[in-house]
């Protein structure tokens, strides 16, 4: 196997360090039959974790996965065809092998069999996906990677979700999301709208960032497994501190020094990085608010932090939000993982960046 790859690992022998989350899933998933979500930031292993999960639960148990990625998606309709092309793919690669054929299966199925994959626009989303469901066999599993981006129509997915619960009831399909704590997805984990989901709201799993060692450990077995790098192990404690322990980033900094950069270059590249996919995490979080006004004042507001400012109070007087939409953001910002919070009195909290990088993003996102 080739160290640190690019993309996601698939393959649980891949998967590294992940062995308590791993037993996690299968004690809710196999034994509870609950959905299950996986929370937490960017390029911390949560795509690895539940694809590779998925893998090894369709190998053991003998039925499909279907993974579905949903960045970008905006709205339910654009959700349901993601997700039926992702279906009808598997069905084409006799991956998959449907229960019965529906009109709704008819319907992918000519979308993907048209020239180019041009989008015919389905009238009814919602039967078509019920329509998908129940043609899908059952104990399938489905991993739905980045729900958080659906601004639009999200009361539509919950009263699907809700629909598979009351009316597959125990034959539904088991599902995994994946993505970061905002948007949708702070909706599908509050007990507010449990009701949608037949008081049976997912379970949150986080998953957190190595610690230093651990850090140290993966690394020095890809680095010795390529056989090409001279490397110390100072080197990569310093890599593993300042890169947060965070898979993505170690295996960028892996790469490049298997790439033949000095530790100073690949360290540097590595955290740029991680730099820009923190700012493009923050953006996404400034976007899912509808107004323009309220977008700039939560920028003021990551920019102040950016600077160290860790006051509700004094955020408020420099973003201009009042101090309980502060206090609502930074709470949010909390449950994404990427902000800790420290009790400075019975009645004043401050909070502050976990990771260096998340306060480099904030500091530089502009309006
Ligand atoms: N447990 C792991 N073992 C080995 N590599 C991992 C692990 N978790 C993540 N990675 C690597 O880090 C990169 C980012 O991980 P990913 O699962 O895409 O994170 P996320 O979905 O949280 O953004 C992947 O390309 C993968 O190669
Ligand atoms: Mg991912």
């Amino acid at each position: 196997m080739k160290p640190f790859p690019e993309t996601p690992i698939i393959k649980i022998e891949e998967l590294y360090g992940r062995e308590g989350e791993v037993s996690q899933l299968r004690r809710l998933v196999l034994e509870k039959k609950r959905w299950v979500a996986i929370i937490g930031p960017r390029a911390v292993g949560k795509t690895s974790l539940a694809r590779a999960f998925a893998t090894q639960y369709s190998s053991a148990t003998g039925k499909p996965a279907v993974y579905s990625n949903f960045a970008g998606i905006h709205n339910f309709t654009e959700f349901v065809e993601r997700f039926g092309l992702d279906v009808m793919n598997l069905v084409h690669e006799n991956k998959l092998k449907l229960r019965r054929v529906s009109l709704g299966i008819k319907f992918f199925e000519a979308v993907l069999e048209r020239e180019k994959n041009i989008p015919i626009a389905p009238r009814n989303p919602a039967a078509l996906f019920d329509e998908v469901m129940r043609a899908l066999p059952e104990g399938s599993l489905l991993v739905w990677d980045e729900i958080q981006d659906m601004r639009r129509e999200r009361n539509k997915l919950l009263a699907a979700l809700w629909r598979l619960h009351n009316v597959l009831a125990e034959k539904r399909p088991i599902i995994i999301f994946t993505g970061s704590a905002m948007g949708l997805f702070k909706k599908l984990l509050n007990p507010e709208y449990d009701d949608y989901l037949y008081g049976r709201a997912p379970v949150r799993v986080d998953v957190e960032p190595w610690d230093v060692q651990t850090g140290v450990e993966f690394l020095k077995r890809g680095l010795l497994a390529a056989g090409n790098v001279d490397f110390s192990i100072d080197e990569l404690r310093e890599a593993s501190i300042k890169l947060g322990g965070f898979p993505g980033y170690l295996s960028s900094y892996g790469r490049g020094r298997i790439d033949g950069l000095t530790h100073r270059r690949a360290l540097k590249n590595a955290h740029e990085e991680a730099v820009k996919r923190a700012m493009s995490e923050l953006r996404s979080f400034v976007r899912l608010r509808p107004q323009r006004e309220y977008q700039r004042k939560v920028i003021a507001l990551l920019n102040a932090m950016g600077e160290g400012v860790s006051r509700p109070s004094s955020l408020a007087r420099l973003s201009g939000l009042t101090e309980v939409s502060v206090v609502n953001t930074l709470e949010t910002l909390l449950e994404m993982g990427i902000v800790e919070k420290e009790s400075k009195s019975k009645v004043v909290s401050i909070y502050r960046f976990k990771y260096g990088f998340y306060q480099e993003a904030a500091l530089r996102i502009r309006a």
